[in-house]
């Protein structure tokens, strides 16, 4: 799993620079057009929402679970419609961000939570953090089954029978390569240069390999209800975020300066860099490396 340390090099280094160019309680995963680009990226997310609330069965007084809560743009929507959020995260900027927002949010790993924690909810909802709940050293010590079968028996203790829980999650695609091929050092054209880059920018997180490997982890607890790819839609969220980083403001590139002094000693950092001009999860999508899934589950 990744953990906090990994989540807050990942999420909370860039926080700030984040929320001034997307939105204090944007979403930071992929929205839901369903191919029609013509949308706002904010009418692309409510439409990711309204999705969820309506495929979850959540109505005004439910109780729901957000696993990797981010700036919490599902909570709000939850408590728009006067449902019941508790949001859960191992980002501090996050955590922070939340809280000042009104937010119910607790730094915990989800992957570990008991009933005795915060009690049962009505449902459950991850949205883009299933990718960090199997770390490369799990993987290699072949316990990545083992990781998502134990989460979704964690989710189901949570749920009544004929509970629903919603996963959207990145996932490896044809195309991915080895692990041990992956080299900083390749060909910057590489698919191995390629995911060096990733694995720089999110340490601690390995991905499922394509819907299936959700669908069966999750068999034993979960009925499988409905999913499809929303590949095409993050590919179009990243470059709206793209351009809405580049977008000026006196306070954002004030941020970006602040991290300057770490791009001398910090070679991982200036790694990231990179990340930044090339968006390289954009392009793991368009060469088929990743996938991309939002699937729905009942509890049997
Ligand atoms: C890409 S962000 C997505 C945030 C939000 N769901 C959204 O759609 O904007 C990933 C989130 O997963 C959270 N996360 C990752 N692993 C976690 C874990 N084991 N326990 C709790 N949160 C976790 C991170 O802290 C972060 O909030």
């Amino acid at each position: 799993m990744a953990t906090k340390s990994d989540i807050d090099y990942s999420y909370s280094t860039m926080d700030k620079i984040w929320r001034l160019s997307i939105g204090e309680m944007a979403d930071f995963t992929g929205a839901k057009y369903d191919g029609d680009f013509s949308l706002s990226l904010e009418e692309a997310q409510k439409r990711k929402h309204q999705f969820i609330s309506e495929h979850l069965n959540i109505t005004g007084g439910s109780r729901v679970l957000d696993m990797g809560c981010g700036w919490g743009p599902f909570l709000n929507y939850l408590r728009s419609i006067g449902a019941k959020g508790l949001g859960l995260t191992l980002s501090q900027g996050q955590f922070e961000a939340c809280k000042k927002n009104g937010l119910d949010v607790r730094i915990k790993d989800c992957r570990t939570l008991k009933t005795e924690d915060f009690g049962t909810f009505d449902a459950v909802a991850s949205v883009g953090a299933f990718e960090h709940f199997c770390s490369i050293e799990e993987y290699k010590e072949g316990r990545q089954d083992e990781i998502y079968q134990q989460l979704f028996k964690t989710i189901s203790d949570l749920l009544p029978k004929g509970g629903r829980c919603f996963i959207q999650t990145m996932v490896f695609g044809e195309g991915m390569i080895d692990l041990d091929k992956i080299d900083i050092k390749a060909d910057k054209n590489s698919n191995e240069y390629l995911m060096a880059l990733i694995v720089n920018e999110f340490p601690g997180s390995w991905l499922p390999y394509g819907q299936e490997h959700i669908i069966r982890s999750a068999q034993p607890y979960f009925k499988f209800v409905c999913g499809h790819s929303g590949k095409d839609d993050y590919i179009e969220t990243i470059k709206v975020w793209r351009k809405r980083l580049k977008q000026f403001s006196w306070e954002k590139y004030a941020a970006y300066l602040s991290l300057a002094p770490r791009l001398i000693y910090d070679s991982k950092m200036r790694n990231r860099l990179e990340n930044l001009k090339i968006a390289p999860i954009r392009v793991a999508f368009e060469r088929g490396i990743w996938d991309h899934f939002r699937l729905v589950f009942e509890k049997v």
